[in-house]
């Protein structure tokens, strides 16, 4: 064959076969699932690694913003949260209380949150729900003027604790005096409160209250992912 009868041969047969197997129909070169499979693997990963304290604001370096998608740039948010007072926790009847707290907690809250990675997945683990309940803390005052007009009769019935806990500045305190009433009656201040009664002796419920102060603020200390509100 000469240089021109290999150019034509090409045009003729090369080409058309070219065509077909390049069509939209082959099989094995669609490239859609392939980007899919890939994506998924990395969002995987991501989940799987967020929830570990010692990735917390380490992302800033290994990890593109495109990549943390859909997580918000929450481990920066949270070692950057604002921490407040801290000085109830230094006090030695409330460390004393939160130890003994977390050994009633392994016993009594681990059959619906998980403590420390043990227990049940049913509910939020306990530090999730502690993280974000110090949270509301700071915006609890809005919550009871609501309580005040939609529901007066829980209001009043409650009234000394929730003047009590309105007059309360320190957060930490506020929170602690929340816990009280907490978990003592979860409804006491809400009627949707989807926690359902624990049967708690008063000394269990105080140290229950410290453990769980101790919880958030560890958390929020360790770059934990508090939950949505
Ligand atoms: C029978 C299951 C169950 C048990 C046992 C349980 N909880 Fe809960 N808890 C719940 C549910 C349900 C919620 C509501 C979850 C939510 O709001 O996302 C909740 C929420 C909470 C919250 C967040 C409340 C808020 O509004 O901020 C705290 C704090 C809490 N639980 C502490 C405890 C403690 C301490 C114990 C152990 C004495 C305990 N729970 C035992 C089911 C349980």
């Amino acid at each position: 064959m000469n240089g021109s009868a290999i150019y034509i041969w090409i045009i003729i047969v090369v080409m058309p076969l070219g065509l077909i197997s390049c069509g939209p129909t082959s099989p094995g070169s669609d490239p859609v699932p392939a980007r899919q499979n890939s994506s998924n693997e990395k969002t995987t990963t991501l989940e799987g690694g967020s929830g570990k304290p010692e990735e917390a604001g380490g992302n800033s370096q290994g990890i593109q913003p495109e990549e943390i998608e859909g997580l918000s740039g929450a481990p920066e948010e949270a070692s950057s949260y604002p921490l407040p007072d801290l000085s109830l926790m230094s006090e030695d009847s409330f460390q004393r209380n939160a130890k003994m707290g977390r050994l009633v907690a392994r016993q009594r809250c681990i059959l619906c949150h998980k403590i420390e990675g043990r227990g049940a997945i049913l509910q939020p683990p306990l530090i999730q729900v502690s993280m974000r309940r110090l949270d509301r803390m700071k915006t609890y005052d809005s919550h009871l003027d609501q309580l005040r007009t939609s529901d007066p009769d829980r209001y009043s019935s409650k009234r000394d604790l929730l003047e009590k806990i309105t007059a309360e500045a320190d957060v930490l305190r506020k929170m602690q005096l929340w816990l009280s009433g907490y978990l003592r009656r979860p409804t006491f201040d809400n009627s949707q409160a989807k926690m359902p009664l624990q049967v708690l002796k008063p000394v269990e419920v105080d140290q229950l209250a410290c453990y769980v102060i101790q919880l958030a603020i560890e958390g929020y200390q360790q770059g934990e992912t508090p939950l949505e509100d």
